[in-house]
């Protein structure tokens, strides 16, 4: 059957560096992001210390984990992710603050 238990392939780009990254087999954001050579901020990798946030401006993404339990509602409705929990369901655009620490 065709592409059958493949994931897909995405890009990822960074708005305010405009780094462009792929994003393959359906790993994570962050995972994918790291093996770019992007040096995106990150500390637990688990989904509970909020340091891999970014802002996803276009696309489609899928939560692994609920963000709610790290992100605020204000946080959630800008479109606000943990790179570490996120899984591209299309090419995205997102914004990534490469200052910000942890928040937990
Ligand atoms: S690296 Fe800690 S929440 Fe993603």
């Amino acid at each position: 059957m065709f592409g059958f238990g493949k994931k897909k392939d995405y890009t990822a780009t960074i708005l305010n560096t405009g780094e462009s990254f792929e994003v393959k087999g359906g790993i994570n954001l962050l995972q994918a992001a790291m093996n770019a050579g992007v040096k995106w901020p990150h500390e637990c990798r688990v989904g509970s210390c909020g340091s891999c946030r970014a802002t996803v401006k276009k696309g489609k993404i899928k939560a692994l984990n609920d963000f709610a339990y790290v992100l605020d509602g204000a946080q959630l409705k800008s479109g606000m992710v943990l790179a570490c929990q996120t899984r591209l369901q299309s090419d995205v655009e997102i914004e990534v603050d490469f200052e910000q620490g942890a928040i937990n």
